[in-house]
């Protein structure tokens, strides 16, 4: 489940030659990679958890369904009409500089997530490393945590893994990735699901399982603000890959009679599997041994290797783990990187190599303050916790958080917003319409699709940040 950036070509209505899928399954594959990866695995839960649970979920939930996934079958279909990445499908659907605004938006947000998305990639693969020397063993859960904090503290480690994960991600991109990395997702995706059923099935045994149920899913809203809600948003475009141009750009490979409709809940209905999946396998854990679940993004860093060290073999289910998880970080870094290497092969005509190799050292060298915002000290100097302008210091906000603040809960939203009020309100009727029926068994759901695009996903997106912005007065619930 890995973008494809291989060599098949196929005469646009231009004349020239832009990449495809290899089949209308390697794109669902693709962009199920796209979706799947740390959102679904660390951040779902960690924000749930931060947001006390209950309420969250289902917001999130109807946030996927009624809003999410319309704006994924908008983004394809833009994609594919014009075979563009985001800037030029805005400009070649006859969008002006505001539409051409909202691409360039994407393509930054992009760059900007996969930055500090990289130096959690790299803890994933610390971890894994960490599980394999047998380091991780202790049961003692404030050991374990105190073990997080040490490695996010730690700059050399964090500086490295996030090179060395820019590194995979440069190297894959570069060398297309058909043969290597859609070949080995096709194996090690449903690996990771399968891990992930076993490790929810012996959840299920631990005393804290309940307790784990009722947090999850139990209607509970006490710790529920106007921000909660605009963050149950945000996370439904981050996860999805949505409001940052990455399914234009992926959209742009997709074949003429592919079915998008279905493809676009295929790719949804997989990642919210696995968002809840990791809940219930993280959530008994913390229940059971009396940790936090607001602990942060530590979550499941604290967590999880309790559960591997009680397991026979831990040690080698934990290295396993963390492992697949590295991948399917990788898989979604790599359709970041996609978008912006694309981005200059269209507007400034770059090379693949010259774009890719230029834009992933840019990318690298912004993730830095990223990789040192948990650090104390510099290579044995002192260093205080880095806070951005922004929020000042006292506000508790790091560059990583900062960074993913902005991102999740501002740019992907009006990113999303703007996609869906182009493709609804500004793109011809019957171009659109075309789009949307075009190898697809649901053609009679496009009026639904329709409705839902023009006026309950701006509203609904308007509505919830302003909100969160104190437009109404304060906070929800
Ligand atoms: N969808 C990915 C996930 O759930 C995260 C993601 C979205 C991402 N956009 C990205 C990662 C851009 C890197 C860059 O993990």
């Amino acid at each position: 489940m890995a973008p494809t950036t291989g060599p098949t070509t196929a005469a646009t209505p231009s004349g020239t030659p832009r990449e495809r899928w290899s089949s209308r399954i390697g794109f669902v594959l693709a962009a199920t990679g796209s979706a799947v990866g740390l959102g679904s695995i660390w951040k779902f839960p960690y924000i749930t958890g931060v947001n006390g649970g209950g309420w969250f979920v289902a917001i999130y939930l109807a946030c996927i369904a009624l809003i999410a996934v319309p704006i994924m079958v908008a983004e394809i279909l833009l994609g594919r009409a014009t075979r563009k990445a985001p800037v030029g499908a805005f400009r070649d659907a006859g969008g002006g500089r505001l539409w051409r605004g909202v691409g360039w938006m994407g393509v930054v947000t992009v760059g900007v997530i996969l930055s500090y998305y990289s130096v959690v990639a790299g803890w994933t693969m610390h971890y894994a490393w960490l599980s394999a020397s047998g380091a991780l063993r202790q049961t003692d859960p404030q050991a374990v945590s105190a073990q997080f904090a040490a490695v996010h503290a730690d700059a050399g480690v964090n500086l490295a893994w996030h090179l060395a994960f820019m590194l995979l991600v440069t190297w894959t991109v570069l060398r297309g990735v058909r043969a290597g990395v859609e070949r080995w997702n096709r194996w090690l995706m449903p690996l990771l699901l399968a891990m992930m059923v076993a490790l929810t099935a012996r959840a299920v045994t631990l005393d804290g399982f309940g307790a784990a149920l009722e947090f999850v899913f139990g209607l509970h809203g006490a710790d529920l603000t106007a921000r909660s809600v605009l963050e149950a948003l945000g996370h439904s475009f981050f996860t999805l890959s949505l409001g940052m141009g990455a399914m234009i750009t992926y959209g742009s490979y997709v074949g003429d009679d592919d079915d998008v409709a279905v493809s676009s809940v295929t790719i949804s209905a997989l990642d919210t599997l696995i968002s809840l999946l990791a809940c219930l396998m993280i959530f008994p854990i913390t229940f059971t041994f009396g940790l936090a679940p607001g602990a942060g993004p530590g979550l499941i860093f604290a967590n999880l290797p309790i559960g591997f060290a009680q397991m026979p073999g831990g040690a080698a289910w934990g290295t396993l783990f963390f492992a697949l998880l590295a991948v399917a970080a990788l898989s979604s870094g790599i359709s970041a990187l996609e978008v912006v290497v694309a981005h200059a092969m269209d507007e400034f005509g770059w090379s693949r190599a010259r774009a890719t190799l230029t834009l992933a050292a840019a990318i690298a060298l912004l993730g830095v303050p990223s990789a040192l915002s948990g650090a104390t000290t510099v290579f044995g100097s002192g260093f205080a916790e880095w806070t951005t302008p922004l929020f000042g210091p006292g506000k508790g906000r790091n560059w990583f958080d900062t960074f993913d603040w902005l991102a999740s809960n501002l740019a992907l939203p009006l990113g999303g917003l703007g996609v869906a009020v182009f493709v609804a309100w500004r793109m011809g009727p019957a171009a659109r319409e075309r789009a949307f029926c075009a190898g697809s068994s649901w053609a009679r759901a496009y009026w639904a699709w329709l409705w839902l695009l023009r006026w309950l996903v701006p509203l609904g997106v308007i509505v919830i940040l302003l909100n969160a912005l104190g437009a109404f007065g304060g906070r929800l619930g």
